[in-house]
């Protein structure tokens, strides 16, 4: 793993931007996997004004997101399908169809799953991963737990979870029980993974990630057995590996 510690939210957010730049520039059919939360925000306003700047091209660009809220709808301004365009589909050269989201719908949630994991695979898989992390180690939905999912699947979020979740929203009760989430197995076999980190509230998190055993406990502790990751933490994330 490599672990680059910077000073600043902004900091990490520009060399994240860069990194997908890069990652893009080098191959401009780059299929990209991305995440959500506010964690990423400050990268996507970064990777929009590189696009304008006409420095990042990504009209063929495919991308597939981790995951989704289950029952929300895609115009619900916490869904993850609103998030993205608002933060950066909408604001970037990506072409429509070139999109790929988890859906939200229950209904046949299994067979989109099924089609979902195909997908993917049908692109080539993941070239480079934009990975965010729970306080709790989720990567994706990929909760705590005795096991781990390798495939696409409907997840119940786990109380921490939804009460980290629930600055989002009016009240904890209108936080989504469930999520669609990717599972480890599209994750670990992308080219690369970024992980981006800030704040104390994931300094557990991240030092568990970097320095633990590798345990359902922490999801993304599976991301030492990957050959391409790049940890990006702000100093407060950090503080418990330096
Ligand atoms: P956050 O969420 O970026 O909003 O902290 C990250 C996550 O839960 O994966």
């Amino acid at each position: 793993m490599k672990i680059i510690v910077v000073d600043s939210y902004r900091e990490m957010s520009k060399r994240a931007a860069k990194l997908v730049a890069a990652e893009v520039e080098a191959n401009p059919l780059a299929v990209l996997g991305l995440a959500t939360g506010s964690t990423p925000e400050g990268m996507y306003a970064e990777l929009v004004k590189l696009n304008r700047e006409g420095k990042v091209d990504f009209s063929r660009v495919t991308t597939f997101n981790l995951d989704e809220y289950a029952g929300l709808a895609p115009e619900h301004d916490q869904s993850y399908y609103y998030y993205m365009h608002h933060h950066l589909f909408n604001q970037i050269n990506v072409r429509p169809e070139q999109i790929n989201m988890p859906s939200c719908d229950l209904e046949d949630v299994d067979q989109f799953c099924l089609e979902y994991d195909q997908r993917i695979a049908a692109a080539g898989g993941i070239d480079l991963q934009v990975l965010g992390i729970g306080g709790n180690g989720h990567i994706g939905f990929n909760e705590p737990g005795d096991q781990l999912r390798v495939h696409t699947h409907l997840v119940d979020l786990t109380e921490d979870t939804i009460l980290a979740n629930s600055r989002f929203f009016n009240s904890v009760e209108e936080v989504p029980k469930q999520a669609v989430t990717m599972g480890l197995g599209s994750i670990m076999l992308a080219g690369k993974i970024i992980l981006l980190a800030a704040g104390k509230a994931k300094s557990e998190a991240i030092a568990r990630t970097v320095c633990g055993l590798i345990t359902t406990a922490i999801p993304a502790s599976i991301l030492q057995l990957h050959r391409d990751v790049t940890i990006i933490v702000d100093r407060e994330a950090a503080d418990l590996i330096i």
